[in-house]
């Protein structure tokens, strides 16, 4: 990789700054100085800009516990940040993997890899998602049927996929959709009569939220979670 790009993508150099940091010597590879951008680094060289080593971050690929009160969104965002809550280097690199409102809880992926991205939220795949909801009402009977049959949100002409929904007690139900519409969960419930009061999403794909995670925890997804995700979308709808 030519030693500007490698400045650029090690450090927060813009183009400009690395060709200054270069033209005045500040660059060094394995102990020489350097000032053409052009030089081809070279697996196991040792690129230094004034004494401090610079490495290439790789992609990254993380899962956060979100509390409720961040926001995914980065743009007029009243709220913190999600972002907020990690501790890594080059946080305006990454984006979340779809959104969760600012009041639900639980699994948020985190990346700078669009193309993974892109293979777990593109609508012609139809990746899994599960929440925990719980509910202002009790369910109503015929919820499980309502759901796997689709259902008309307001505001839509279409009906959603066939969703699954598991009772788990009289005001929490388990809802495993293949969406990601604008507030869906909520407004799925919402067609039924019923009311969202906390919402939790457990996994993404085959991907399950970390029992050790407390909220505003992440870690590193597994090289395994990582291809699981692109994988599991093989078959687009
Ligand atoms: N559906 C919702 O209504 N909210 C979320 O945060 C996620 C899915």
């Amino acid at each position: 990789m030519r030693l500007d790009k490698y400045l650029c993508e090690s450090s927060d150099l813009t183009r400009s700054l690395a060709r200054s940091a270069l033209a005045r010597g500040e660059i060094t590879v394995n102990g020489e100085v350097v000032k053409r951008g052009t030089f081809v680094v070279r697996e196991g060289d040792q690129v230094q800009w004034d004494g401090e080593t610079l490495e290439i971050i790789g992609l990254r690929y993380i899962m956060l516990n979100k509390p409720a009160g961040y926001e995914c969104s980065l743009k007029n965002s009243q709220h913190l940040p999600v972002m907020d809550l990690l501790d890594v280097d080059k946080r305006d690199r990454l984006h979340t993997v779809g959104r969760l409102d600012v009041d639900t809880t639980g699994l948020i992926l985190i990346t700078d890899d669009g193309q993974w991205t892109h293979r777990i939220i593109s609508p012609r795949h139809r990746c899994d998602k599960v929440y925990l909801a719980t509910l202002a009402e009790p369910l109503s009977e015929d919820a499980e049927e309502r759901f796997a049959a689709g259902i008309l949100l307001e505001g839509e002409d279409k009906v959603t996929l066939p969703a699954v929904l598991e009772r788990v007690e009289e005001r929490l139900a388990r809802l495993t959709i293949q969406e990601g519409k604008y507030h869906q969960v909520r407004r799925m419930f919402a067609a039924l009569g019923n009311h969202v009061t906390a919402l939790h999403r457990e996994r993404i794909g085959p991907v399950a939220l970390d029992d050790d995670l407390q909220l505003g925890e992440s870690r590193y997804l597994t090289p395994a979670e990582v291809s699981a995700l692109a994988q599991a979308d093989d078959t687009p709808a």
